[in-house]
């Protein structure tokens, strides 16, 4: 049995494990060795080797002999590949692999000449749908949209660089009840000069303010049902409010698109598939999976062991569950995607359950994924607006820039203000993207400026700074030395801390496809975060400039190249500025 080689395992991983599945046949004999795909992984420890196999122990089990013998036997079964200087055993019968450093500097040159430092080209031919931010229209954006933004275009960035054809689609929730409200509190209390200087300011108001209202009022409520049921039967008055805030929405969420680097493909909100509800649901009672109860139409899940769903209301109105339906038949028909994944935060875990198993009933097979994740909760008061978790986007941006121009002017006031300026922003907004995506998806974060900002620390501006330092570094080398290739002569990896950048510049296309696959931009952030370090350790350990030859000082100098490389692409795809200067 062959390990498949696939993008989740490294190139010198998988060949490797080829390698020691032959060695396992041969000592075991091929049956009881195709019991297990042998895996290769990255060596815990330095000291042991580069990469190591613990499969023995568990072959050992299945061939009732002793481990360590085992693996004695395996490492003795056939000559070494050329990749490979040294295999040993240790403990109960760990492989330790060390390669060739020739074999391995070919690798990483190799790695680096390929486009975009050798991610490997996964999704050929394949399409995923993203549905990702998808604010609401005249409602608040809250941390959850911002979030979604944030971790979802970093998951479009991933999935383009795959080789994927993404559709990154903005599922703007502008239709449905919340414009009944927020009709009728605009006739009632809308300041038209508020509305002219900050408009979706002034929306949120008149939102809160009414359906504040509608709580106490029923009246008032009633009132709201009247407008939105106006508004669906297409009254011109309604319409055009409803034209007028979706527009003014629209604008200002493409403000803070632009801000952050993010571009959607389209955006077709719920609005969009409006005409196709009363389908859905004539379709699900057809087939006999919708039934109704107590005046609503609704879908009974108990097999599933999930909440009754709503696909159409007393009152007649579709709930968000048909909206989704209609939206994933359409996806459906037009892309023919390999998957559609969604983003938002925890809270719609069981309306994602349920629309998923009711499109299923339906005869969608697409594999259809929620990626959700954790609230943040932000510093008391800061950017807070009446509930914890509403903020100003905008706000918490500017503060981010002015935190991080006060830093650049302190560090570099020789600089230009407005080259200050230009960095500050980069600098701020890679901080708040990379606080949210460094950590775990699913754990809540406390966010912290002074973490966020750190220059010392697993940060944005740490990982940018590592990166500015290696191109100064190279423009130095440039200087003193012009003329000299660094791509010519042989990459040299004599050092142990040479050697660890060059492990960990080779594990890059896998964090990637790791990223992509497991949803979790922590991944590549941990990685980035990994490499850096084994580059500061180099460069404390080593001189570039002093070295003692000059083949020794062109093969450090590319080899900082290599990584600046990495840093470069790795930042990109998590939508961080990767400055030349700091
Ligand atoms: N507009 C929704 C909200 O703010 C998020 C939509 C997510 N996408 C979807 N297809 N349901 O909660």
């Amino acid at each position: 049995m062959i390990t498949e080689v696939t993008s989740l395992v490294g190139r010198t991983e998988a060949e490797l494990a080829q390698w020691l599945q032959a060695g396992f046949g041969a000592v075991l004999g091929e049956e009881v060795a195709g019991k297990l795909a042998v895996r290769v992984t990255p060596a815990t420890d330095p000291a042991f080797g580069d990469f190591q196999c613990n499969d023995a122990m568990a072959l050992a089990k299945v061939a009732k002999k002793p481990p360590r013998a085992i693996a004695e036997a395996v490492c003795r079964a056939q000559p070494l590949p050329p990749s490979l200087a040294k295999v040993e055993v240790a403990g109960p019968g760990f492989i330790n692999l060390t390669l060739q450093p020739a074999w391995l500097a070919r690798q990483v040159v190799e790695q680096g000449a390929r486009p975009r430092c050798g991610i490997p080209q996964a999704g050929g031919g394949k399409t995923v749908v993203l549905d990702y931010s998808s604010p609401n229209v005249a409602k608040p954006m809250h941390i959850g949209h911002i979030r979604s933004t944030i971790i979802g275009n970093t998951l479009d960035r991933l999935y383009r660089a795959l080789g994927y054809r993404v559709i990154a689609d903005n599922h703007l929730g502008d239709w449905g009840t919340q414009f009944g409200i927020i009709i009728k509190g605009f006739r009632a209390f809308v300041d038209q000069q508020k509305l002219a200087e900050s408009p979706v300011e002034e929306l949120e108001r008149i939102y809160v303010k009414s359906y504040e209202q509608t709580k106490s009022d029923p009246a008032w409520l009633d009132g709201c049902r009247q407008e939105l049921v106006k508004l669906q039967q297409g009254d011109p008055e309604n319409l055009a409010l409803w034209k007028q805030f979706v527009e003014l929405s629209r604008e200002e969420f493409n403000r803070i698109y632009q801000r952050l680097d993010v571009a959607f493909d389209r955006y077709h909100g719920e609005s969009y598939y409006n005409d196709k509800l009363a389908g859905v649901v004539r379709q699900l009672e057809e087939a006999g999976l919708a039934k109704e109860s107590e005046g609503a139409t609704v879908v009974f899940l108990e097999e599933e062991g999930l909440p009754v769903c709503i696909v159409r209301k007393k009152d007649g109105g579709f709930n968000y569950a048909t909206s989704d339906l209609a939206t994933v038949q359409s996806r459906v028909a037009e892309f023919q995607p390999d998957r559609i994944v969604y983003v938002t935060d925890e809270r719609q875990q069981d309306h994602f359950k349920q629309f998923f198993a009711i499109s299923r009933k339906l005869g969608i097979t697409t594999r259809l994924d929620h990626v959700w994740f954790g609230l943040m909760r932000l510093p008391e008061g800061t950017f807070s607006t009446r509930q914890g978790n509403v903020i100003k986007l905008d706000k918490m941006l500017d503060e981010a820039e002015a935190r991080a121009l006060a830093i650049i002017r302190e560090q570099s006031p020789e600089m230009p203000e407005a080259a200050q300026r230009e960095l500050a922003q980069a600098v701020g907004i890679g901080a708040v993207k990379y606080a949210d995506l460094s950590h775990d998806l699913r754990t809540m974060i406390v966010f912290s400026w002074d973490r966020a900002l750190a220059m010392d620390g697993n940060s944005g501006p740490y990982l940018q700074y590592a990166h500015a330092r290696i191109c100064s570094l190279l423009d130095k080398y440039a200087a003193q030395f012009p003329g000299e290739d660094i791509a010519a002569g042989e990459l040299l990896l004599n050092d142990p801390a040479e050697r660890q950048v060059a492990l960990q510049i080779l594990q890059f296309p896998v964090a990637v496809a790791r990223a992509a696959e497991i949803y979790k931009p922590s991944v590549l952030a941990e990685y980035l975060y990994a490499l850096s370090q084994a580059y500061s350790s180099f460069y404390q350990r080593l001189s570039v400039l002093k070295a003692e030859s000059m083949a020794q000082r062109r093969s450090r100098a590319r080899l900082c190249d290599l990584v600046a490389g990495v840093l470069r692409e790795g930042l990109g795809l998590l939508a961080i500025r990767a400055p030349r200067r700091i």
